[in-house]
């Protein structure tokens, strides 16, 4: 039989009034998913899990007005608001029991905080709202943006998608920053290893006795690692303008200096979210002399890393599948990249490895522990 010839009529014929309909929804979602981003900015910057917390976990509409000191001429706005991150899950919206009041048809609606909302009220030992200050970022969002100009430039490695919009590379605009990266560093490291610690301490607990922690930025990881298991001598290396402005602290040695030329001796090195910011290259680089630092797998010499290994844990539920995804990209912003087990296994052992052992977390995340 012959081929079908295919002409530009096809699909408009092919698609029923449903499969429109459908797709230009989905299409639309799709356009529109940064307006969820934006909100979830707009909410963390008015401090609005804040302001419910303080009501006690749930607000009103003008309670919350209140709480948050929002013009009465823009409360209609901020339940339009409200809409957008309640139907997201950012919050939820909650009939009340009480009667109704002054003459109200019903009984007020409460906002209350989810799981999402209560990881953004201030001063909680699990605040992370400086990471959403961090990644809702319009350097990001510039990088992304010039995306198709930076896949079809001709140089064949050429500058990163940060570099073409911004004329510097990431770490530049992470100097004179006023802290926000670093600070958005340390409270991801004070949840994650919130985490990681009381689930998967034994990764630390049979290191012998000394751990250092490279790009360890102001220590948050290395202290929660120094807090948990005392009997670890630890220390943070990191660029000397970040070690200069990380606060003092008893529990953690800090070295100035630069990963690619030295790493300090230890007993086990620790990588978190290090290498997904370098090229393959520079990854075999950064291993090799983490490899020199440590002692022999026999002598209980390691390389801990965290980070994503795409594709892990298997039995993900589509969100932490798109989220991977999502930070994949966000990465190639930077000329990061987020890796699957094979990129990885690569990167071992070019660097001399002889073995990995990856342990996915529930998260998105996982700890590889690389010997030597
Ligand atoms: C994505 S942050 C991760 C910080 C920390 N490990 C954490 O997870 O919270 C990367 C860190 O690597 C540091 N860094 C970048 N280049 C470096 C270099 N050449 N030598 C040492 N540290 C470096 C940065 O200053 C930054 O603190």
């Amino acid at each position: 039989m012959a081929p079908h010839k295919h002409n530009e009529q096809d699909d408009e014929l092919t698609m029923s009034t449903n499969e429109l309909l459908q797709g230009q929804l989905e299409l639309y979602h799709h356009c529109l998913a940064f307006v969820k981003s934006l909100a979830l900015k707009a909410a963390t910057d008015l401090r609005i899990p804040d302001a419910i917390s303080r009501r006690g976990g749930a607000a009103t509409l003008s309670e919350l007005a209140d709480e948050i000191k929002i013009h009465p001429t823009k409360l209609s706005n901020l339940r339009r608001l409200m809409r957008v991150l309640t139907t997201s899950g950012v919050f939820s919206l909650v009939q009340g029991k009480d009667e109704p009041c002054d003459g109200a048809a019903a009984p007020p609606e409460y906002y209350e905080l989810t799981v999402v909302s209560r990881l953004l009220v201030e001063r909680s030992p699990h605040d992370l709202s400086p990471m959403v200050d961090t990644m809702v970022d319009p350097v990001s969002w510039n990088a992304l943006l010039k995306m198709p100009e930076w896949f079809t430039e001709e140089r064949p490695s050429g500058l990163s998608l940060i570099e073409v919009a911004q004329g510097c590379d990431f770490w530049d605009t992470t100097v004179g920053d006023g802290g926000k990266f670093s600070g958005g560093m340390a409270a991801d490291s004070r949840v994650a290893m919130q985490v990681l610690l009381k689930e998967h301490g034994g990764v630390f607990k049979e290191v012998k006795s000394s751990l250092v922690d490279v790009g360890g930025s102001h220590g948050a990881t290395a202290t929660a690692v120094a807090k948990a298991f005392p009997h670890l001598k630890c220390t943070v290396l990191d660029l000397a303008d970040v070690v200069a402005l990380a606060p003092t602290n008893d529990r953690v040695t800090f070295v100035a200096g630069d990963m690619f030329k030295y790493v300090p001796p230890a007993d086990a090195v620790l990588l978190k979210w290090i290498l997904h910011d370098w090229k393959h290259e520079d990854c075999v680089k950064i291993m090799r002399l983490c490899k020199e630092a440590i002692p022999e797998r026999d002598a209980g010499g390691k390389v801990i890393i965290i980070d994503m290994v795409v594709g892990y844990p298997v039995t993900q539920q589509h969100d932490s599948k798109e989220a991977q995804a999502f930070f994949d990209v966000y990465m190639m912003g930077m000329d990061g990249i987020e890796r699957e087990e094979s990129e990885w296994s690569m990167i071992f052992s070019e660097a001399g490895f002889s073995d990995y052992k990856i342990t996915p977390t529930n998260g998105i995340r996982s700890i590889i522990e690389v010997f030597p």
